[in-house]
């Protein structure tokens, strides 16, 4: 046995954790003999070296272990047969399909998905990157003109820059690593500089790449489509490729940018798991390729199949980021990180702190039919109530009175609204409220001013017909005049009138992607120029007028994802509204994203989705784990109805600092059970609550449980229904008992259980 030798040089930096007080460790830690990186804090270590022949390859990344000068026993190089090779230098023979990377290209010996491609003038599609130097800094530089998380002072982060460079193309990388100084985090992206004398295209350059040495994992992710966005999918990973995209412009109902590779024995408390998230709105790629020596490559980045790029000598280009984090400590623990990261230094601003307003928008209320006083009665019936902030959604501006017209023509529509916008929020403000506005900036429909004035503004490709969706179409934001024109439009409203909250609508996918704004050898760069458009106007309007609360939105959840939330704080999670297909929604959601995120309203019965007849008790109860507000005409409820929902109101502005930025747990699936149960602590889990929730009630039903968790053991919680106080390790250890009238026989009034039956458990600490 040799003895472990230490010799690391680096940046080594502690932090004090502002919410817990606990101190933190992180190093970036690089040994110059055996050039071998080493990124690491409390939780994990992330290990990289320099191969003889200059390529970067990946070691290790996973649970915290010692430092050591050298891990080269790690780079597993054994001669395969029929293998070829791009080395033969020292005494192995570098294939670099037999090797772990860090940025892998494709054609050198590795016949693995690459992590970047550039076409050159030649037609060659051969690529060769070597380390050249490295830096390290403080803290977590910006990425230009895209969202990306950030830190709010030096000491809560390291980044590693190491510059790779293309012998022949003088293509040169900077492959930037952060670490952050809490929970097993670190973010990654590449810039990518033409150092060259000709043009090249980038074909793929993903964000990151990460080499594990087996396959051993269930890769889960979150899919559907729209009214039944982010259903939780597993299935195990398999020699070939599991992969997860978008083509459509955005990232789309149909998946979400997030996938995380669990060990087969993970569960929700413990267990290994590494969650991959892209920082990204428009076309995406999250794949597993495992080969066929059981080594798995995690590919993330923009789409390859939509995206070419043309790099001009002397310019450069930005990938999105992607954040990957590790924990031994099950899902729960891995999403509480994703949350906590998100909330916290992903979102920005004025809200991001704050508990949300508690809202009423007139959507499923009145869809287009609606003029100024019935708005005005909605919103005095929800002032009566309680509701804070009235939202006026679609059908305001132009000749909007149907989908057929008006997108662009962001004017108010003066028969149904003769005072303006101006003029309503006015009414609303003297009522005691705040005021809200839809907008769907990016559309626009051909029976509107905007598309008679400027038929070519739209995304199409000339002498083709353009697929309509919605009967409207898709502005071409990688045009600047595009972008400034509707800014100037929307700016002047938000100037004009007392608005407080946005609702930033996207109803549809982008066809005929070509822009007559940009050359034929540019095209393939639309996608991600559109994109581009997109965040720039949400970065103008959103530092113009920062106490506004945006909340962003695309037919429901087609763009819920991390690129937004820097915008928006907030998203609506889906337009389907029921309580119980909510279940899978917000379940499905909240494995990446933080229940101040999420959207959620209670809407009329039946339903409007699926015509579902649910007890309104159910509606809030599910409603209450994410921003809440109401979606219907409250004067249209019964008395008694409207006393329930004083009370749920009184109980949500009681509770929801706690809901919005506690600690969430998810108990029971709803993918696998009939009940779905989840809770959240709050941060000195001196309160908790929990939802438990039963899709179809039966007669003469087991007992049922269910076990809590993130409590004080040692505390003594006293429980809101049934009045008794339980010790937090009972209720953890033992369960929290279900009072439940269906397990047993049911008699005549006794029977106060139905299908749909929900509960919400308050429990507060009595003695400490
Ligand atoms: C789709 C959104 O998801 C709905 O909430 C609503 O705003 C409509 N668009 C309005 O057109």
């Amino acid at each position: 046995h040799t003895r472990c030798s230490s010799v690391s040089w680096g940046s080594e930096m502690c932090i004090r954790d502002s919410y817990k007080g606990a101190f933190f460790k992180m190093q970036i830690l690089f040994n110059e003999q055996s050039r071998t990186f080493h990124l690491t804090n409390d939780k994990i270590s992330y290990i990289m070296t320099v191969l003889p022949n200059g390529h970067l390859s990946q070691v290790y990344f996973g649970k915290k272990v010692h430092d050591k000068a050298d891990f080269s026993y790690l780079i597993q190089s054994c001669a395969r047969p029929t293998t070829s090779y791009i080395s033969e230098e020292f005494h192995n023979i570098i294939s670099l399909s037999h090797i772990r990377q860090e940025y892998p290209v494709y054609g050198t010996s590795d016949y693995r998905q690459p992590a970047i491609e550039i076409c050159q003038t030649n037609g060659s599609k051969i690529s060769d990157f070597h380390y050249q130097s490295h830096s390290i800094s403080k803290g977590k530089p910006k990425l230009e003109n895209l969202p990306a998380t950030y830190t709010e002072n030096d000491d809560e982060a390291l980044t590693l820059t190491i510059h790779l460079q293309d012998p022949v193309t003088l293509v040169e990388i900077d492959l930037l690593y952060t670490i952050f100084a809490q929970n097993g985090i670190i973010a990654r992206s590449a810039k990518i500089y033409n150092q060259g004398k000709d043009d090249v295209h980038l074909t793929t350059a993903m964000s990151l790449c990460l080499d594990l040495p087996d396959c051993d994992y269930e890769w889960l992710q979150f899919s559907g489509t729209w009214s039944r966005e982010r259903h939780l999918k597993v299935r195990k990973l398999e020699q070939g490729i599991t992969a997860i995209n978008s083509t459509r412009g955005h990232s789309s109902h149909e998946h979400n940018p997030f996938i995380i590779l669990k060990r087969p024995t993970t569960d929700e408390n413990k267990g290994e798991a590494i969650g991959f998230s892209l920082i990204y709105s428009g076309n995406f790629l999250a794949q597993a390729e495992v080969d066929t020596h059981d080594v798995t490559r995690v590919l993330m980045g923009i789409n390859p199949t939509t995206f070419d790029w043309k790099l001009e000598p002397n310019t450069s280009f930005q990938t999105p980021e992607a954040v990957m984090i590790y924990t031994d400590d099950g899902l729960n623990n891995l999403s509480q990180s994703f949350h906590k990261l998100f909330q916290k230094r992903l979102a920005r601003g004025y809200w991001r702190d704050k508990a949300r307003p508690i809202l009423i928008n007139n959507w499923e209320a009145t869809y287009f039919d609606f003029n100024e006083d019935k708005l005005v009665t909605i919103a005095s019936k929800a002032k009566e109530c309680g509701v804070e902030l009235f939202v006026l959604d679609d059908g305001w501006f132009g000749k909007r009175t149907s989908d057929y017209a008006g997108l662009g023509d962001w004017y108010p529509n003066t028969d149904r609204l003769p005072n303006g916008i101006k003029g309503l929020a006015e009414r609303i403000e003297n009522l005691g409220m705040k005021f809200g506005l839809w907008i769907e900036p990016e559309m626009t429909n051909m029976d509107s001013d905007l598309y008679r004035n400027h038929p070519d503004w739209i995304l199409h490709v000339p002498g083709r017909h353009s697929s309509e969706c919605r009967h409207q179409y898709v502005l071409d934001y990688s045009r600047k005049e595009v972008v400034d024109y509707i800014y100037n439009l929307l700016a002047k409203i938000l100037r004009e009138a007392k608005i407080s909250y946005i609702k930033w609508d996207m109803n549809r996918s982008i066809t005929e992607c070509y822009s007559v704004a940009y050359p034929a050898d540019r095209q393939g760069e639309i996608f991600h120029r559109h994109i581009l458009g997109v965040y720039d106007l949400y970065e103008r309007l959103t530092s113009e007028f920062p106490h506004i609360l945006f909340e962003s939105c695309a037919s429901g959840g087609a763009r819920f994802d991390p690129g937004l939330l820097y915008y928006a704080p907030q998203g609506w999670a889906s337009d389907d509204s029921d309580a119980i297909e909510r279940l899978k929604i917000q379940y499905g959601t909240s494995f990446a994203y933080p229940i101040s995120s999420i959207g959620s309203h209670v809407s009329v019965t039946p339903n409007h989705q699926v015509y579902r007849l649910t007890p309104l008790h159910t509606r809030a109860n599910v409603a209450y784990f994410g921003t809440f507000g109401y979606e219907l005409d409250l004067n249209k409820l019964t008395p008694a109805e409207q006393e329930e929902v004083k009370e749920q109101i009184k109980f949500m502005k009681e509770y929801r600092e706690i809901f919005q930025f506690g600690t969430f747990y998810r108990l029971s699936s709803p993918f696998e059970n009939n009940v779905t149960a989840w809770m959240v602590v709050s941060e000195d889990k001196e309160t908790a609550i929990v939802g438990w929730y039963r899709v179809l009630n039966g007669i003469n039903l087991p007992y049922s449980r269910i076990y809590l968790q993130g409590l004080n053991p040692d505390f003594c919680y006293q429980q809101s229904i049934d009045g008794k106080s339980y010790f937090g390790d009972e209720l953890m250890n033992i369960g929290l008992v279900i009072d439940d009238p269906s397990a047993g026989q049911p008699y005549g009034d006794m029977a106060t259980s139905c299908d749909f039956d929900s509960k919400v458990y308050v429990l507060k600490a009595i003695n400490k």
